[in-house]
């Protein structure tokens, strides 16, 4: 008998008929320096593998894990050293899970998430995904205000907002007054992205136990140099991480990447070191792409750095003729290009001196 054509794409949530898969542009290129990622352009030193590898050698991996990664909990909140229990951190699979696990809690058919834009393009995919109305307001060098945002909360009633402080893909922070201001009296769920805080030392973690709805969001991939392992974290009030432990699945950090995390929390140094290499060379490019004054650079507390301008594509153009990939805007429009080993942010500094910029060629 002939079976029929089963209309796969009919049997799918409507909700997610709004959402394009993820897919990596310029997949078939092959870039020599990649600095698109935002990740930390330093790998693991070989002493840590070797470390890391014995550790592999002892473990047995047929077993489960830890059910619930209580270790690595702990570890975290050692590692924070704030006042905090094991019990008030949940670790996802980078901090891309703990942000779906947090609207996955939260947001359901037709409620509305508010967030700043631009900004960091996932809070837009995991809102759609559990059924609710992403809206943004357009907010960016210092326009952010407590009053602007407040203003919007009591239009629109969101169930949950989205900050990333420092910001993707701008790199400013947002006040932490705003911050604290909006967690005070504002009644829903108040999600701060602090993938980049390392870059910034300043977070807001030590205040989730005064304000129950603040959910504060951390990863092991940028300043951790971690991404290939896939660890993030969340922290929030006992009350708020107690409501999100309802979606997480048991044994949702493997045995190996949970043994890696440990390790680097006890590696201070060798991380403290790595930030102010990085800090220190985004300053050195902040100031030099700051001499082309058709260009709006923005300060940047990350390791990243978001230039506006006209003609900017036609920098990004040259930078891709030298095989470096960076990250395109095209509204507005802006390139983001992050912080990477001195030798190759040596490069984009000379390419910067080479480029005579004007009038953009489409
Ligand atoms: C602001 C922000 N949050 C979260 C993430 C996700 O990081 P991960 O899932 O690797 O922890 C990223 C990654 O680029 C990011 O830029």
């Amino acid at each position: 008998m002939k079976q029929m054509k089963v209309e796969i794409n009919e049997l799918i949530r409507p909700e997610l008929k709004k959402i394009k898969s993820y897919q990596k542009e310029d997949k078939e290129k092959q870039y020599k320096i990649d600095l698109s990622g935002n990740e930390s352009p330093f790998d693991l030193p070989i002493e840590i593998k070797r470390e890391i590898t014995e550790q592999i050698i002892k473990k047995p991996l047929n077993t489960y894990p830890n059910l619930y990664t209580e270790n690595l909990r702990c570890s975290i909140v050692n590692y924070l050293d704030l006042d905090l229990n094991c019990n008030q951190i949940i670790v996802g699979n980078g901090s891309d899970d703990v942000l779906d696990m947090l609207t996955d809690t939260f947001i359901k058919q037709g409620d509305f998430v508010l967030a700043l834009a631009p900004t960091f393009s996932m809070y837009k995919f995991f809102t759609v995904l559990s059924g609710g109305n992403y809206y943004n307001i357009p907010l960016t060098k210092n326009t952010v205000t407590f009053k602007k945002i407040k203003h919007k909360i009591d239009t629109l009633n969101p169930k949950m907002i989205f900050l990333c402080s420092p910001n993707n893909p701008t790199g400013e922070m947002i006040d932490q007054e705003i911050i604290l201001r909006l967690a005070e009296s504002y009644k829903g769920i108040l999600v701060i992205d602090e993938a980049y805080a390392d870059f910034s030392n300043t977070s807001v973690i030590r205040h989730v136990n005064q304000h129950t709805n603040l959910a504060v969001t951390r990863t092991f991939s940028k300043a951790f140099g971690l991404a290939g392992i896939r660890l993030g974290y969340l922290v929030g009030s006992k009350e708020l991480i107690e409501q999100v432990n309802r979606v997480l699945k048991p044994y949702n950090i493997n045995s190996i990447t949970s043994m890696i995390g440990r390790i680097i929390l006890k590696k201070n140094k060798l991380i403290e070191d790595r930030i102010s290499k990085i800090i220190k060379e985004r300053e050195k490019m902040l100031n030099i792409f700051s001499l082309n004054k058709n260009w709006d650079v923005y300060p940047s507390s990350a390791n990243f750095i978001y230039i506006k301008g006209e003609d900017i594509f036609n920098f990004a153009k040259l930078l891709n003729q030298n095989s470096i990939k960076i990250r395109i805007f095209k509204k507005p429009k802006a390139i983001r290009i992050t912080i990477g080993k001195p030798k190759d942010n040596k490069l984009v500094v000379d390419l910067f001196k080479d480029f005579k910029g004007g009038k953009e060629d489409e």
